[in-house]
């Protein structure tokens, strides 16, 4: 059955800005899409990223994003630590939450952090230990979950293994990344039967990307088996700067007409996210990528 309410999660200023080409956006740009999508009524934003900034340099800017925004009491304001340097920098900064990310595949992993699975969980370890230690709650990302750029098809039970390694770490909540937006909805609940057998159902979220067309598509298929945790970027802004060719999430506006339609509450007002979405474009001169945000305007 569908749940009733549903938690977007907003992923545009991290994973919508974390692979922009060109110069390195104005802070004052992350800061007011960030501050807009809260007035949105979205209770979830990821806003940063503490990652090394030769890495990613549209990140490197983490702590002054989070000096910067207007806080809204009720809202939490996450980032990305993938190791206990970028924590005690997303500490400092006054994060709400943090986020380790691990993925199902060898090479994705190797590509994106530098080490291999068994050494990205050994390194999340003290990562969740020193969160706990300050009350900081952690979710965890299993990145390639249907498929991998460099790899291909990704066995379902190796995705349950990194996920339920991060769980039993003490990550809050597993976030299952689509990363190059492959999976199909058969494939989807595949996988997320597989998962949901070692990890409760009520912890998992969704986080796919839209490269095949298919995100809705395999949103509403879980949404059936009780996903109701819901990754998506405004505009459908972003990509993942290791995965060529990847598109961003799905966009936050067509997912919430989705949820919409199936009468599954949000709290997020599609007016103002459809007027936010075409004010980042306008800011980054780019293409609005949601199908709802073109067709309701901007104006
Ligand atoms: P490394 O080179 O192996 O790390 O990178 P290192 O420990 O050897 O450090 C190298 C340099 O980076 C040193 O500086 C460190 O101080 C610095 P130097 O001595 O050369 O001047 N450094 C840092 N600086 C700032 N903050 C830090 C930090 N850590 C080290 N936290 C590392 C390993 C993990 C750091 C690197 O690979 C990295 O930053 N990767 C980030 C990759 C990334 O952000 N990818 C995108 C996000 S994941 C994603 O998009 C997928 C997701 O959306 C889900 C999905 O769609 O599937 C979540
Ligand atoms: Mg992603």
């Amino acid at each position: 059955a569908f749940p009733k309410q549903v938690r977007l999660v907003e992923m545009s200023p991290r994973d919508g800005l974390q692979n922009e080409p060109g110069p390195v956006i104005a802070t004052a740009i992350k800061t007011g899409l960030i501050d807009r999508l809260a007035d949105c009524g979205l209770t979830h934003i990821e806003a940063a990223s503490f990652v090394s900034p030769k890495w990613v340099p549209q990140m490197g800017d983490a702590a002054e994003v989070m000096a910067g925004i207007h806080r809204k009491p009720g809202v939490c304001y996450s980032a990305l630590t993938p190791n206990l340097k970028g924590f005690e920098n997303a500490l400092a900064a006054g994060v709400d939450e943090v986020a380790v990310f691990g993925a199902a595949s060898e090479s994705f992993t190797r590509k994106n952090i530098n080490c291999s699975i068994a050494e990205s969980l050994e390194r999340f370890a003290p990562v969740v230990e020193a969160a706990r230690n300050h009350g900081i709650p952690v979710r965890g990302y299993v990145s390639t979950v249907m498929g991998c750029p460099y790899e291909g098809d990704i066995a379902p039970a190796k995705v349950a293994e990194v996920a339920r390694a991060l769980y039993d770490m003490g990550c809050h909540e597993i976030s299952l990344g689509d990363t190059i937006g492959v999976g199909t909805p058969l494939k989807a609940k595949r996988m997320l039967d597989a998962v949901a057998a070692h990890v409760p159902v009520e912890k998992l979220a969704a986080h796919f990307h839209d490269t095949y067309g298919q995100a809705l598509a395999n949103l509403y298929a879980v949404l059936e088996d009780g996903v109701a945790v819901i990754d998506a970027s405004v505009a459908g802004l972003g990509g993942c700067p290791y995965a060529k060719g990847a598109s961003g999430n799905v966009a936050t506006e067509d997912v919430l007409y989705l949820l919409n339609g199936l009468g599954i509450n949000t709290g997020v007002d599609l007016n103002k996210l459809v007027a936010t979405g075409h004010w980042i474009c306008q800011q980054l001169g780019r293409h609005n990528g949601s199908k709802v945000g073109q067709a309701l305007g901007g104006n």
